[in-house]
């Protein structure tokens, strides 16, 4: 049936710190997809983070009211155990080159292995966002650089104001 995608629900799980416009692609190509998509940052990463996960759900929920069909949450633990808590069918991750593929393969088969109802759905970046980073962007603006091309705008504020401080 045409509509079957529509039915489900998918996650985009990552760190989104902070979240780029490449990211922001990934999630409105990713509404069109899903009939649900739930943007999740990762707690508890092991990674020093430059925005708190309270900070980042703050702009990404600005960010992404525009949309209907997204929500924005975040989780800790394993993801196909949060996959399960949300009903989620698939996981959605984006792929900007070759070097983001090795580490996205190993992660789709161990998903897999552990819940293999949860599909792993890649999309590949767009080609204008394909370099852009949220680690080039902390390094470009902490070195006093112009990250306005690269960030929607509620993400370029809260930058702005912590190198401010
Ligand atoms: O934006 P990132 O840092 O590339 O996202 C990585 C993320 C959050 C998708 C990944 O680290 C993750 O799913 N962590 C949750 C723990 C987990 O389920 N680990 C086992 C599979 S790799």
């Amino acid at each position: 049936m045409a509509s079957e995608g529509r039915e489900s629900i998918a996650i985009y799980p990552g760190s989104f710190d902070p979240l780029t416009n490449g990211h922001l692609d990934l999630i409105a190509r990713g509404a069109r997809l899903f009939r649900n998509l739930i943007v999740a940052v990762l707690k508890n990463t092991q990674k020093q983070p430059l925005f708190s996960v309270d900070e980042r759900l703050g702009m990404m929920r600005e960010v992404c009211c525009a949309f209907g069909n997204v929500e924005v949450d975040s989780f800790d633990g394993l993801l196909v155990d949060y996959a399960a808590r949300r009903d989620a069918t698939a996981i959605l991750r984006g792929i900007r080159a070759i070097s983001d593929y090795e580490i996205e393969l190993q992660m789709a088969h161990v998903n897999r292995r552990l819940r293999p109802e949860t599909e792993t759905i890649f999309l590949l970046a767009s080609e204008e966002y394909a370099f852009v980073s949220s680690r080039m962007i902390k390094e470009i603006i902490m070195l006093g650089g112009d990250v306005s091309q690269f960030v929607p705008a509620p993400v370029l504020e809260r930058l702005r104001a912590k190198v401010t401080r």
